[in-house]
């Protein structure tokens, strides 16, 4: 398989705008901060997830699925993006949450609802344990599930990464310098297995750190074990001919704070920032933090003036709302 004969859906607007954001780097004293705005990706207020549910949901289609299973917290931009992916396409979509039921129902929960998605409260599991016995109860109705892993983060999710890195690497054509870093917020992983896999294959010398964002492990495996496994995996899928080693995965946890959705006072900085210099939001859990991170490399000088940086905007606006307390205590 390559990247143009993976079955595919158009679910949203590419490419997504590259900006340069002279303010926020005057306000930091750093080296010059393009943006990479896949929060303008488009389906339902915008997200990394756009990508990885184009070649997903393709094959959901390819495989004649009647409906779409996935799982997330609460406030899951992957879970509002594919509820309202799968409305566009006719699929009734099943969302496995963490937690329980909220009384006000705000965010992207909102959202989740208006696009008729059927929502099931999963407790502790909020990484989709759940969806196998959901998968079977609906097949036992006849239905035809699909199921789309937590986070979009399969190799077909990561391959809409190797895309990504590819059309950012168009856009970069001409800057008279070369970019140094790519900072991103790194969760489920298929982000961070795309770019590195894109970054093999387009032989770019440019630093990759993911800032991690969830503290846990999955199942019990390593969390860089698991990028590392998906990024091999997904050059298999293309055909990339490149070996991966642990080293090939850059990972940065010295901005987890108290832990996945936990926001601090880092995370509160970081959003009032890139709002007040720059007009343009940032998510409570997943991009406030890796602009907090962005901004901590900055300041401590692990990332210098020298070189251009980049910020990958993957989305996440919606759940301000549901954050609204958090973000605005001091
Ligand atoms: C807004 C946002 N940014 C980043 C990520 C992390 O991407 P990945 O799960 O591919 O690591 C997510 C994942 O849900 C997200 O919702």
């Amino acid at each position: 398989m390559t990247l143009t004969t993976l079955p595919r859906q158009s679910l949203g607007f590419f490419p997504t705008p590259l900006v340069e954001l002279p303010r926020l780097s005057r306000a930091l004293a750093g080296p010059p901060i393009f943006m990479k705005r896949d929060d303008l990706s488009g389906l339902a207020l915008g997200g990394n997830k756009t990508r990885k549910l184009e070649f997903i949901l393709g094959e959901a289609l390819v495989q004649g699925a009647d409906c779409v299973i996935t799982a997330g917290a609460a406030q899951s931009n992957h879970c509002r993006q594919t509820a309202a992916a799968a409305a566009q396409l006719g699929l009734e979509c099943h969302l496995v949450l963490g937690g329980e039921q909220p009384a006000e129902i705000t965010g992207n929960l909102l959202l989740d609802e208006l696009f008729g998605a059927q929502c099931h409260w999963a407790g502790e599991h909020r990484k989709g344990e759940d969806i196998p016995q959901l998968a079977t109860r609906l097949k036992a109705t006849g239905k035809k599930p699909f199921l789309v892993p937590y986070g979009g983060s399969n190799e077909l999710g990561a391959a809409a990464f190797v895309e990504a890195l590819c059309e950012l690497k168009q856009q970069l054509d001409g800057l008279s310098q070369p970019l140094g870093h790519i900072v991103f917020a790194s969760s489920s992983g298929g982000t961070q297995a795309g770019l590195m896999v894109a970054k093999k294959l387009l032989n770019w010398d440019v630093e990759l750190p993911g800032i991690k964002i969830d503290k846990d492990e999955s199942e019990g495996q390593i969390f860089e074990e698991m990028v590392l496994e998906l990024a091999t995996s997904t050059a298999r899928l293309l055909g990339v001919e490149a070996e991966f080693s642990l080293s090939d995965v850059q990972l940065n946890a010295d901005y987890l704070g108290q832990g996945y959705g936990v926001v601090g006072e880092s995370e509160r900085e970081a959003i009032r920032l890139t709002a007040q210099q720059e007009g343009i939001l940032l998510d409570p859990v997943y991009t406030g933090r890796a602009m907090a991170g962005l901004i901590g490399l900055i300041r401590s000088g692990k990332i210098g003036a020298d070189a251009p940086v980049l910020f990958w905007h993957t989305g996440g606006a919606p759940a301000l709302f549901a954050y609204a307390e958090d973000v605005l205590s001091s």
